[in-house]
């Protein structure tokens, strides 16, 4: 069977989310894949907020809904992708969505599962659902790592 490894936090404020994604920050490597999955609402963009101030980007991270990716610049190149407004995987391969899952950034990819065949199998995936108005269950699960 794959490698799975799986993990699960409780959230109890937006800004604890932050300070786990930064935590998350500190660990990543080179070539890492992260799709966050969720509800909206769930704390997905919260995440990457967290994760990108952690990573040393500067500027504002709001979610990339219309452009459907922006680039960052950290400590290496962050790539947050927003397929929710996805038409279909041609809209992905049109952007160059696959160089970057292969690239030299770490990507950060809501709503990834609309575009699950594209992903790459080696992954990590971590799920938000909302327990009520200020509490979140964080899963992370590592895919063939
Ligand atoms: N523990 C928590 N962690 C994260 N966000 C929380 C938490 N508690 C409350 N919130 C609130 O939930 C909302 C999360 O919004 P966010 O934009 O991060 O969701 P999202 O998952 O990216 O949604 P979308 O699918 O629309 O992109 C924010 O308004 C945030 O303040
Ligand atoms: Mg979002």
């Amino acid at each position: 069977m794959d490698k799975i490894i799986r993990k699960e936090m409780i959230s109890n404020s937006p800004e604890e989310t932050r300070a786990i994604a930064a935590g998350v920050a500190e660990d990543v490597k080179k070539g890492d894949v992260i799709v966050l999955t969720g509800n909206l609402g769930a704390g997905k963009t919260c995440f990457v907020q967290g994760f990108t101030k952690g990573f040393g980007v500067k500027e504002i991270v709001n979610s990339p809904s219309f452009a459907i990716v922006n680039v960052y610049s950290g400590k290496f190149p962050v790539y947050h992708m927003d397929f929710y407004r996805l038409t279909g995987v041609d809209e992905i391969r049109a952007i160059g969505c696959e160089d970057y899952f292969y690239g030299d950034g770490v990507c950060l990819i809501e709503w990834g599962e609309r575009a699950v065949n594209l992903l790459p199998a080696r992954r990590i995936e971590i799920n938000f659902e909302m327990l009520d108005k200020n509490t979140r269950e964080i899963t992370f699960e590592n895919f063939k790592y």
